[in-house]
């Protein structure tokens, strides 16, 4: 993908961000304890208590204001143009990842790599600068990252 249109997913993406912060309540994520997650960890539990959706994910995860895992990620999404090559090909995810370890990555990629370029997608604290407005706030909710992953666990190598 051209970097001006990842800028411009960028832009579609915050835009869609703002939308679904409104929407969204923070949810009362795992008693995981973030800070102390290491590489290899994972979340166990379902952060919503119940399994999430794969159906629901599959369109949150490849639509370009919601997840927007295209701008960056490779997935089978054969109607959508122009996936991206920036992250690791997500087709066969689930053969090299734990369903626990794929919700960390998903709520918070920065845990596992603090200098990586993938939104931490369910993380309420540690960022910087943070407008008032938006403090407290994720950019999917805990249902979302349900449904995501719901659907990160079908894509199985074939
Ligand atoms: C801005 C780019 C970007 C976006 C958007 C993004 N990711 Fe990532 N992702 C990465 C990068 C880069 C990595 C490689 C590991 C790292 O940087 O820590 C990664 C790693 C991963 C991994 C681990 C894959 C592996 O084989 O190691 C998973 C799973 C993942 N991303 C899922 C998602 C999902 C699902 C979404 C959408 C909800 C998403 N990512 C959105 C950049 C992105």
């Amino acid at each position: 993908m051209k970097f001006s249109k990842l800028i411009y997913s960028f832009a579609g993406l915050m835009i869609g961000t703002a939308l679904t912060i409104g929407l969204s309540a923070p949810s009362d994520a795992a008693e995981f304890d973030l800070a102390k997650a290491r590489v290899g960890d994972g979340i166990p539990k379902s952060l919503t208590g119940k399994p999430g959706n794969a159906k629901k994910g599959r369109s949150t995860a490849i639509h370009r204001k919601k997840g927007n895992c295209l701008a960056c990620h490779t997935l089978p999404a054969p109607e959508q143009a122009d996936h991206g090559n920036i992250g690791p090909d997500l087709r066969g995810v689930a053969s090299r990842y734990k369903p626990a370890e794929l919700r960390l990555r998903l709520v918070s990629a920065k845990t596992l790599n603090p200098d990586t370029i993938m939104p931490s997608f369910h993380l309420k604290t540690g960022y910087h600068r943070v407008q008032k407005k938006w403090q407290g706030k994720t950019i999917i909710s805990a249902q979302d990252v349900e449904d995501i992953l719901a659907y990160l666990v079908t894509l199985k190598e074939k």
